[in-house]
C-alpha cells in the first residue's frame, strides 16, 4: 500500500453498512450532510465476482451488474476517496478476487464479521467468523498483503469481554487499519443495550482506531453522537439506524425535516437511476414513525420512480433529469459511431 491510499480512520463520523439502504444515493446524501466516510451495503463475494464491470457514461458511474441487469454495486468519482466496500465472505481466495475487482474505485475494503442472519451464518460468513479465529486471520491477512488499499473489519462482540479482547487483538495483528465494533452479541437484538463499556475497553487495548457502533437508539440529534463517542472512548463513530431514519443526523448545523431529507434522497435516486423498489423501501424506512403522513399511504402504492417523484413534488426534476440523460445517451451514441 503506498502512502496515497492511506485513510485516517480517526475522528470520523461514518455511515454504517446497511443492506438495501447503503446504495449510492444514501452514501452521497450522507456525504452532503457531513459524514466523513460511507460504507456500502454488504456485498457477498460470489455476487461481485459474477458481476460485469461497466463504465456507465450516461450516468457518470462505474457499475458492477449481473447478467439480468441487477446492479450489485454502483459508484462514482465523487465518493472514491470516502467509500468503504463491505464484503460478505467466508473464504480468503474469494475475498481477494472480489476486492481486486473494485480496488481501484474505492477507498478501503471491509469484511463483515457481525451479520447474525441465517443466510450469513449458514454460509460461514458474518458473525459465524467470530468463532473461527484462524479463518479470520487467513481472510484479513490475505487481503492486507495483496491489496493496495486499506482493509478494515466490522464485528459484533462476544459474550465475554476477555474473549472479545483476544479476538480484536488477533484482528489487529493482521494489519487491518481500523475495526468497527457493534457492541451487541450475535444473539442480542437492537432492543438490548449496546455494551459501550466493551468498546471502551477495546479502545484502551488496541493501537488501531476503534469505530464505535450500536448507539442509534440513544441518538436523536448531532449532540447525541458526541455523547456516544464520549461514552465509548472510541476514535470514531458509525451510525446505521439513526442515519437510515434521517441521514441529516450528520449535519452539525441541524437536521433537515423528514420531507426535506426524503426529497433530497429521491433526487439522488432519480439522478442515479435507482430501482424504484429500493427507493420505495428506503423512503418507507425513513417514514417509519410518520406513516400517517398523506405521502406515506401514497408511497405504499407507488410502482415507479415517476410515481415516487410525483408524491414528493419532484415531477419537474424527474422529467428534466430524464431529458438530460436521453440527450447525453444520444450524444454518446453519435460519438461512438464517428
Ligand atoms: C444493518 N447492519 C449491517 N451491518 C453490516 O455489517 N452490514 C450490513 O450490510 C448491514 N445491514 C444492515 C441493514 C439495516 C437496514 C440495518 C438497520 C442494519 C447493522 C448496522 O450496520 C449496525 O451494526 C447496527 O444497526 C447497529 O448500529 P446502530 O443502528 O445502532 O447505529
Amino acid at each position: 500500500m503506498d502512502g496515497s491510499n492511506i485513510i485516517d480512520f480517526r475522528n470520523k463520523r461514518i455511515l454504517a453498512p446497511m443492506v438495501r439502504v447503503g446504495t449510492l444515493p444514501m452514501r452521497l446524501l450522507a456525504l452532503d450532510q457531513g459524514a466523513d466516510l460511507v460504507y456500502c451495503e454488504e456485498i457477498i463475494d460470489f455476487k461481485i465476482i459474477n458481476a460485469k464491470r461497466f463504465e456507465n457514461e450516461t450516468l457518470g458511474t462505474l457499475d458492477f451488474t449481473l447478467s439480468d441487469g441487477t446492479v450489485v454495486f454502483r459508484t462514482c468519482n465523487r465518493e472514491k476517496s470516502k467509500v468503504i466496500f463491505q464484503l460478505g465472505t467466508a473464504d480468503a481466495k474469494r475475498a481477494l478476487i472480489s476486492a481486486k475487482k473494485v480496488e481501484d474505485c474505492i477507498a478501503a475494503v471491509d469484511v463483515n464479521m457481525g451479520c447474525p442472519k441465517e443466510f450469513s451464518i449458514k454460509g460461514g460468513m458474518g458473525a459465524a467468523l467470530l468463532k473461527k479465529p484462524e479463518k479470520v486471520k487467513e481472510i484479513l491477512t490475505t487481503l492486507v498483503n495483496n491489496l493496495s488499499i486499506p482493509v478494515t473489519c466490522k464485528i459484533r462482540v462476544l459474550p465475554s469481554l476477555e474473549d472479545t479482547l483476544n479476538l480484536v487483538k488477533l484482528i489487529e495483528s493482521t494489519g487491518v487499519v481500523a475495526i468497527a465494533i457493534h457492541a451487541r452479541t450475535q444473539s442480542e437484538r437492537p432492543r438490548h443495550p449496546n455494551r459501550n463499556d466493551y468498546i471502551k475497553k477495546i479502545s484502551e487495548s488496541l493501537k488501531i482506531p476503534v469505530i464505535a457502533n450500536g448507539g442509534s437508539k440513544e441518538i436523536n440529534c448531532y449532540k447525541d453522537i458526541e455523547q456516544f463517542w464520549k461514552d465509548t472512548g472510541a476514535s470514531s463513530v458509525m451510525l446505521a439506524r439513526a442515519a437510515q431514519w434521517n441521514v441529516s443526523i450528520f449535519n452539525k448545523n441541524g437536521m433537515l425535516s423528514l420531507p426535506e431529507v426524503i426529497r433530497e434522497y429521491v433526487k439522488y435516486a432519480i439522478r442515479y437511476d435507482s430501482h424504484y423498489a429500493n427507493t420505495k423501501y428506503c423512503v418507507l424506512q425513513m417514514m417509519h414513525e410518520d406513516m400517517d403522513m398523506e405521502e406515506g399511504q401514497k408511497m405504499l402504492g407507488a410502482m415507479s420512480l415517476q410515481e415516487i417523484s410525483e408524491i414528493w413534488n419532484l415531477s419537474k426534476y424527474y422529467e428534466e433529469t430524464l431529458k438530460t440523460r436521453q440527450k447525453r445517451s444520444h450524444n454518446l451514441a453519435l460519438k461512438r459511431k464517428c
